[in-house]
């Protein structure tokens, strides 16, 4: 499943993610920069904020309530699109799925 990270400063990192692994497990496992995912897919850090592109917010689907609660600590601005990628699991139809990366996480 391709995955292509675009950073805060316009550069593009494309991966292929495993079926069933998450975005922020795809980005650490190929060390993006920009992901850290500190708490390891939990919930608990919002370090793995990440803006869904605009031409896939309808396949990865709307954010949980409790991605909510985590995004009001994260460190850049949430937005419609934020999502924390360790909620969002690769499959098939997700296939070529872009996300932006906040410019800090801390
Ligand atoms: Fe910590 Fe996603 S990795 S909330």
């Amino acid at each position: 499943v391709k995955v292509t990270f675009v950073a805060a400063d316009g550069s593009e990192t494309s991966v292929e993610g495993e079926e069933g692994a998450s975005v922020m497990q795809t980005a650490v496992a190929n060390d993006v920069e920009g992901i850290v995912g500190e708490c390891g897919g939990s919930m608990m850090c919002a370090t793995c904020h990440c803006y869904v592109d605009d031409a896939w917010i309808s396949k990865t689907g709307e954010r949980q309530h409790d991605e909510d609660d985590m995004l009001e600590g994260a460190a850049s601005e949430v937005r419609e699109t934020s999502r924390l990628s360790c909620q969002i699991k690769l499959d098939q139809s997700l296939d070529g799925l872009v996300v932006h990366l906040p410019d800090e996480q801390f």
